[in-house]
């Protein structure tokens, strides 16, 4: 493949990038396939049955997860999830292509995937303050170093209008200061960042690609409209165990988990985490013991390298 083609087919491309180097966000219209769009569609009607529909005629009856909590880490449905759609955007080469190279060819892991899912009313339905990402993403401070950059994507899967609760974003240019602690403010307290917050409205199936050091956050809906369907999904350098809004481990029971990690790539494992092929922790043991617990699991790859 010539690279005039690689850059076509690249879907994140140079010129969110651009915008994102200056700006600290990208909003990528249209991301998903429409094929895409439509599986993950379907899949989230398996995760949180009722919500597609409801999303797109808030006059149906309320699904079941309106605003109970979901039986999963935080009270909202995380990676994996049952079915394909959803894990297979979760672990989108596009998705680590770019923290990759935002990260300057560090190695990265998937820190987080979870579903949101809101509409008029339902408990996050609020005009939240602008705030930075990182106090729940890092034990410590995002340095303005590449190497340590968090990676940040929210997929929508439904239109977002300026009705719908679109997030609100603001230019890097508008806090150039070199520390950004504390990680929100306050209208009051600082009025430019708002003066200044672009409402990401983008058609279904569009990206928005930020970092833990961009000003954001959620805008209630108004007047009578559709919910709003996403999920996010961050990417963080694989060797900062302080980074991460989530252990994977307490996924790990999960049927979906067994269903995943047998039919995922060596290369989605490794984005989880997961110990890689050539890694001191395979022995006969390890391949056997995690050979025996995920009996459906090629241990090919992970064998083949230890002769
Ligand atoms: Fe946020």
């Amino acid at each position: 493949m010539t690279e005039v083609e690689t850059i076509h087919t690249n879907r994140i491309t140079d010129a969110h990038e651009a915008h994102y180097r200056e700006h600290g966000y990208a909003i990528v219209e249209n991301f998903c396939t429409p094929n895409e769009l439509e599986s993950a569609l379907g899949n989230f009607d398996e995760v949180v049955p009722g919500w597609v529909d409801f999303a797109k005629d808030p006059s149906r009856p309320k699904p079941e997860y309106y605003n109970k909590p979901y039986p999963d880490q935080r009270g909202i449905p995380h990676f994996p999830y049952q079915g394909k759609a959803l894990n297979d955007l979760t672990f989108h080469p596009e998705l680590h292509r770019f923290a990759v190279l935002m990260g300057e060819g560090e190695e990265m892991y998937c820190e987080q995937s979870h579903l949101t899912y809101k509409a008029m009313n339902t408990k996050d339905d609020f005009e939240q303050a602008m705030h930075l990402d990182y106090g729940n993403h890092t034990l410590a401070y995002p340095p303005d170093v590449p190497k340590y950059w968090q990676t940040a994507y929210l997929y929508y899967f439904t239109d977002v209008t300026l009705e719908s609760g679109p997030t609100a974003v603001c230019s890097k240019q508008h806090y150039s200061e070199r520390i950004l602690v504390p990680n929100h403010h306050t209208r009051e307290s600082r009025p430019e960042i708002y003066d200044n917050e672009v409402k990401v409205t983008c058609p279904a199936g569009s990206l928005l690609v930020y970092s833990m050091r961009t000003f954001h956050r959620g805008t209630a809906f108004t007047g009578a409209n559709r919910g709003r369907l996403g999920m996010f999904v961050t990417y963080a350098p694989k060797a900062c165990r302080w980074m991460g809004i989530v252990g994977w481990p307490i996924s790990a029971g999960k049927p979906a988990f067994k269903e995943w990690i047998e039919r995922a790539s060596v290369e989605e494992r490794n984005l989880l985490g997961f110990p890689e092929p050539g890694h001191e922790y395979w022995t006969d043991e390890t391949l056997d013991g995690v050979g025996a617990r995920f009996s459906g699991m090629d241990m090919t790859p992970y064998r083949d390298v230890m002769n």
